[in-house]
């Protein structure tokens, strides 16, 4: 079969270049050989990576046109009704769903680490009790490196399982431990006994060493941790193969990945839109807010909104509402959530949003849902964070284990001053 190729005339000399086309892409190394600036190799320029694959793939598939997501091939649909958390997590690490006596080894696996050293409660208790938990969660993740000082030894690959299984086992600990913090609660020890959703709420919720486990609420944030779980190349999980294409260990690549999901654009979008229903308070507010959105008096954007990669509605939103509905069938109505449902009855009408293919992403209602299971909005991203810390290891493995990894180093179009004499202090 001829391959394929892209002909490339450069109108200032004339020369034309064939550029071969490999699985729908040029590579931006080719472009090297047509001469740019000063002489040196035609660069590609996309700060944002708007129309450049980072890596090759095989984890997660979507495609934003039709609100299309999977994993491994498995659409997310099918993956939320029917699996739990760690069947997920085994899926998008191993590639394939787990036979019934791998998930026992699996589970088994991850109940065993779930403890931490007790000097993580001093670190943690070092922060203030206003801290913010994403701050708190990325500073323990990347301390957790220091305690782990094998998990350098990122080439082999037993040590890697090793260190994803504290990763997943023990992320649910600290993470209950941050959110007792702000309330001034002792810490609740992992119980063992108990599946890993059922023992972080346990350990989130329990009082007097009493908690009544609800099994709607607790599937439904189940459900949850399985629709954030992977999400290809976004922000963070971008972060985490940057990072760690460095060689760091896969605590601190993941505090990076938390970090960058901390932001107000990504993760944090699903506290903003609390934020911002507060902001529109009542629903005869809903239309001036909507407008002053569009004319950027709002100081804000439609929070919950609009997706790099969607272009329609995004399929994780669709199944939050429906666990929405199961949610507020036992927790009764949140009052915020008619404000919601009037801002995206609006937006969806309205020519601005329409012709931007802004629909409500994933953030727009699981807020509303934590905040009905009695999580505060602070914690809202740190409930991100572990859903879709499994698909930041998988994607962290695949790119150690692809031969075609160097180190994340972009190029820059230089935009300062040319060459100048210093000029000495006394001088200036
Ligand atoms: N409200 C109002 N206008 C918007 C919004 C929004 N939520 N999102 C995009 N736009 C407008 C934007 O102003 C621009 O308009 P114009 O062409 O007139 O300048 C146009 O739509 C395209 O926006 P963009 O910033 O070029 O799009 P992007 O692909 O770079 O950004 C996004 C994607 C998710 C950052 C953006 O839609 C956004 O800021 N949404 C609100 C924050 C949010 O909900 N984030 C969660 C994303 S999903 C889950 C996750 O990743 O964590």
């Amino acid at each position: 079969m001829e391959s394929e190729s892209l002909t490339v005339v450069d109108n200032r000399t004339g020369i034309e270049y064939s550029i071969p086309i490999v699985d729908g892409a040029i590579r931006a190394t080719d472009l090297g050989q047509i001469t740019g600036l000063d002489g040196t190799g035609l660069l590609s320029f996309d700060p944002a990576y708007l129309n450049t694959a980072s890596c090759r793939s095989a984890v997660t598939y979507i495609d934003g046109d039709v609100g299309i997501l999977r994993y491994r091939g498995y659409p997310i649909e099918q993956v939320a009704e029917q699996a739990g958390f760690l069947e997920t997590c085994y899926l998008l690490l191993e590639g394939e769903l787990p036979t019934p006596s791998a998930l026992d080894r699996w589970s088994d696996d991850v109940r065993s680490h779930t403890y931490v050293h007790t000097n993580i409660n001093e670190f943690l208790a070092g922060f203030r009790y206003d801290a913010h938990p994403m701050g708190m969660l990325l500073g323990a993740v990347g301390a957790l490196s220091t305690f782990y000082p094998d998990a350098k030894h990122i080439s082999d690959p037993e040590n890697r399982y090793l260190q994803r299984v504290r990763l997943i086992a023990k992320l649910p600990t600290i993470a209950a431990y941050i959110f007792r913090h702000s309330r001034g609660l002792p810490y609740v020890l992992p119980r063992n006994d108990l599946d890993y959703i059922g023992n972080f709420v346990n350990m989130t919720f329990e009082i007097g060493g009493r908690h009544e486990p609800n099994p709607v609420l607790q599937r439904a944030l189940e459900i949850l941790f399985i629709l954030h779980a992977d999400h290809e190349q976004n922000c963070s999980t971008s972060a985490v193969r940057s990072v760690g294409s460095s060689q760091v260990d896969p605590f601190s690549a993941v505090s990076a990945g938390i970090a960058a999901l901390y932001g107000p654009l990504h993760g944090g979008a699903n506290e903003a839109v609390l934020t911002m229903l507060d902001q529109i308070d009542d629903l005869a507010n809903v239309p001036a807010f909507v407008e002053a959105v569009k004319d950027g008096s709002a100081g804000t954007r439609l929070m919950g909104f609009g997706h790099r990669v969607y272009k329609s509605y995004d399929p994780r939103a669709t199944l939050v509402k429906k666990v929405a509905d199961s949610v507020f069938a036992e927790t009764g109505l949140n009052p915020k959530l008619e404000i919601a449902l009037e801002l995206e009855r609006i937006a969806l009408e309205d020519e601005y949003f329409v012709s931007r293919k802004l629909y409500p992403n994933v953030d727009f209602y699981s807020g509303l849902i934590y905040q009905a299971m009695g999580y505060s909005r602070e914690y809202f991203t740190v409930l991100f964070a572990l859903g879709r810390l499994p698909g930041w290891i998988a994607q962290w493995e695949e790119m150690l284990t692809d031969p075609e990894t160097k180190i994340a180093r972009p190029r820059q179009i230089y935009t300062g001053v040319a060459e100048r004499p210093f000029v000495p202090l006394e001088n200036r």
